[in-house]
């Protein structure tokens, strides 16, 4: 048989790794005259979404901010809401989850943990660390600022114990002291709610990814806003410093 004679666009690449700082629950519940937590709550929704979209579109890891380290910060009340809704939604999609080949992977400060919570994420990866599907990583209780802080004191250690020397210390050996050691680098990171700012996420890892912003609330987010910003992430030339040439 003939090769056909007309040449084929290459298809466009699907993102590797897509992260979501996931915000405007809160103002989400305010427009509706709801209390904040009800606004987390709904968000759940649209996490199961995204799950959904990433599998459909063939991404292979989705990194969601859903803790950060400032969050602490927010009245007890709102805290001990998130700490529930993330027990109920492990409790609830880790089935699901572990069945349809989904990874999960847990970033962020544990101590700081109640420790069932602390548990159930160490159960999650454990039943689901052969998953190769798709690689869902949360971030919670989460700083970036916290996480190089970290791998600086362990790099520090090595030097003073005489394994490393400094002159060996580069981008890799950083790298590998990072909670994401083994994970690609975000090529899209999507803000929902209009905020432009990254608040303290993936500071190392996202220096060359594309920065998408929705001014969509995140209850609102869902497979077509997904593909909206995989479509934008295609028409957009990575010149990693050089000149696209
Ligand atoms: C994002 O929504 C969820 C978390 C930070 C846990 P917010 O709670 O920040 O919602 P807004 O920004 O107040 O609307
Ligand atoms: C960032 O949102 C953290 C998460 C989405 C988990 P915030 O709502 O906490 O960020 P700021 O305070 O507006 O920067
Ligand atoms: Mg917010």
């Amino acid at each position: 048989m003939s090769e056909p004679v007309v040449s084929q666009a290459a298809e466009p690449a699907v993102p590797r790794h897509v992260a979501i700082i996931m915000d405007g629950n809160g103002r989400w519940a305010k427009a509706r005259g709801l209390p904040r937590n009800l606004g987390h709550r709904q968000g759940v929704d649209a996490v199961r979404e995204v799950v959904r979209g990433c599998r459909s579109l063939g991404i292979r890891y989705l990194t969601l901010y859903a803790f950060s380290s400032e969050n602490w910060k927010r009245p007890q009340s709102e805290v001990s809401g998130l700490m529930d809704l993330l027990r109920l939604y492990i409790r609830r999609e880790l089935k699901e989850l572990a069945g349809g080949g989904v990874r999960i992977r847990v970033i962020g400060d544990r101590s700081k943990l109640d420790a069932d919570i602390r548990d159930l994420i160490a159960d999650a990866e454990a039943q689901t660390r052969d998953n190769t599907v798709l690689t869902l990583v949360i971030a919670l209780s989460y700083g970036g600022q916290d996480e190089i802080v970290a791998a600086c004191r362990r790099i520090a250690e090595e030097v003073a114990a005489g394994r490393l020397q400094p002159e060996q210390i580069d981008a890799g050996v950083v790298a590998g002291q990072l909670h994401t050691v083994g994970i690609p680098d975000p090529d899209i990171v999507i803000r929902t709610s209009g905020e432009q700012r990254l608040s303290n996420f993936l500071l190392w890892q996202t220096a060359y990814s594309e920065l998408i912003f929705v001014d969509k609330l995140w209850p609102d987010f869902g497979q077509q806003d997904l593909a909206a910003a995989v479509a934008e992430f295609q028409r957009r030339e990575r010149r990693y410093g050089g000149t696209g040439e």
